[in-house]
């Protein structure tokens, strides 16, 4: 699928369809004037009549009975004008897609709204993006019935140089972002009897490949323990999947420029090992690495962007498996860190994998920043529900920051806190800590625990993509599946601090 922003006049542009916009109860926008006027009104009388109302993403779609080069109008409703967010763009460019899709249409033409207080950039930015999004399909298992996408362009019109030069540079990021969302959710969707550790790991090696500033290392079970990742092999132990730790690195020998950490829950299936979960409970659970994959999704994004910017990713990729090998409930090793830990439970083991990941990260590379991504608890998803991402840190600048980008990502997190009160759930009576703090706060103790292995004073936030890493549901640009959760916010994040 390919974007082009032009200067031409939606009169002239033959494409098969032409897309306008309106308000829910509000008359045809001025800008549309002239398409209205080549088809003889028409376009206002349906509004008249109220044969369209302009609900969010309700397409009427008109023939133009070549009164205008281009064979359809698609009018697309925008919703009330006073619940409107740039977000609607958004969603409403994955409905445009959908239906274009649906139609068979080859390609068509956007006319972008002027009515709306959005730069061209961010304009264009957030249709492709809707678009790149909402076109996403994940069907290479299905052996029939597979219909092939057969959108080939979607032009943007625009009538000023200027505009189109913000626009292009709104594209160029769009792409880079949707595509790493693809690409992730590509990751996530693979059953876990395909995305092994190993794939995992071999994905991150593709994109060092890929990406002359990206370098990866990828160390084997017995290395990682031979370092002291001790907490990584209790989880790994039990599986017969060989367990890999990755290191992905961009730009990391320009060491004049500001270094950024990232370390994403790598958990290619989580059966709960000993602390078995319910079959229902495991249904879900190919999903537990969505975190790592949206590390690589970001690397992939910030690579493509050219970021002046240094990042590294950290992944402690296994399964989760019962077996006569795995953890038992009571075990206790000793992290990366050093703190040592009682596991009484083996179906949290991503903030063992963390740990040592977090640990890893901190001690060797120092960075500016450490953000992790991990579906780390159940009980996230029980205060969040599926649209907000859980945000955890104890630095308040940053938790301004994450909240910030993801407002303007529409990526969004809410915040909760790690107050010390809490560290009492999880002080355990053998070793320094254990890994469960009980019911209550269960997202809560589950960071607190994380914070346990930072090494030294770096600003650190977590977040729980438990709730909004997968769907059940398709909703605007969200397919079923993997969602890609946390790329947009990240990147978001990263653009954001160059202009600090
Ligand atoms: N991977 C799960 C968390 C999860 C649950 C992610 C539902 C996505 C959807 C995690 O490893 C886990 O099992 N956590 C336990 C922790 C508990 C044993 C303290 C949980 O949330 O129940
Ligand atoms: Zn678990
Ligand atoms: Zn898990």
């Amino acid at each position: 699928m390919k974007f082009s922003n032009v200067i031409k006049s939606p009169l002239e542009i033959k494409v098969d369809a032409l897309a306008v916009f309106v308000f829910k109860n509000e008359k045809l926008p001025e800008q549309y004037d002239d398409i209205d006027k080549k088809v003889e009104g028409y376009l206002r009388r349906i509004i008249e009549k109220q044969e369209f109302l302009g609900n969010e993403g309700e397409i009427y779609i008109v023939d133009t009975l070549e009164k205008l080069p281009s064979e359809k109008i698609f009018l697309v409703g925008l919703g009330e004008k006073d619940d409107f967010i740039p977000d609607v763009i958004r969603r409403v460019a994955a409905t445009i897609i959908k239906k274009a899709k649906a139609l068979n249409l080859g390609d068509y033409a956007i006319f972008p709204p002027k009515f709306l207080d959005m730069s061209p950039s961010k304009m264009a930015q957030y249709l492709i993006e809707g678009s790149i999004m909402g076109s996403y399909e994940f069907n290479i298992y299905k052996s029939e019935n597979v219909k092939k996408n057969p959108i080939e362009r979607i032009f943007l019109l625009w009538d000023k140089e200027a505009e189109l030069k913000e626009a292009n540079s709104g594209i160029r990021i769009g792409r880079a972002v949707a595509d790493a969302v693809n690409y992730a959710r590509d990751l996530g969707n693979h059953p876990a009897n395909v995305m092994t550790p190993s794939m995992l790991a071999s994905e991150a090696l593709k994109l060092s490949e890929a990406y002359e500033k990206i370098n990866t290392k990828v160390f084997d079970l017995d290395e990682a323990v031979k370092m002291g990742m001790h907490a990584f092999y209790a989880v790994a132990k039990g599986s017969n999947e060989p367990a890999k730790f990755i290191v992905i690195e961009y730009n990391m020998e320009k060491d004049d420029l500001p270094l950024y950490a990232l370390a994403g829950k790598g958990i290619t299936f989580d059966s709960g090992g000993l602390s078995l979960k319910t079959s229902e409970g495991m249904m879900w659970m190919k999903y537990d690495m969505c975190g790592a994959a949206a590390v690589l999704g970001v690397i992939k994004a910030i690579a493509e962007l050219d970021l002046p910017i240094r990042l590294v990713g950290v992944i402690a990729a296994t399964e989760n498996m019962p077996s006569g090998t795995a953890t038992k409930p009571g075990d206790i090793v000793k992290s990366y860190s050093g703190v040592t830990i009682e596991i009484l439970n083996t179906d949290a083991e991503g903030r063992l994998t963390l740990a040592d990941a977090l640990g890893y990260v901190s001690k060797n590379y120092k960075p500016k920043v450490i953000l992790d991504l991990a579906t780390l608890t159940g009980a996230c998803v029980i205060a969040l529900g599926n649209y907000a991402t859980g945000l955890f840190t104890k630095d308040d600048t940053l938790a301004e920051k994450l909240i910030k980008a993801g407002e303007e990502s529409w990526d969004r997190v809410w915040r909760l806190p790690i107050w010390k009160e809490y560290y009492e759930q999880i002080k355990s009576d053998f070793a320094d800590v254990k890994n469960i703090g009980g019911r209550p706060a269960g997202a809560i103790t589950a960071a607190a625990f994380l914070s346990k292995f930072i090494v030294g004073d770096i600003p650190w936030a977590h977040l729980d993509i438990a709730g909004t890493a997968f769907s059940d549901k398709e909703c605007g640009y969200i397919q079923k599946g993997a969602t890609g959760a946390g790329i947009r916010l990240i990147v978001q994040f990263l653009m954001n601090e160059l202009n600090e």
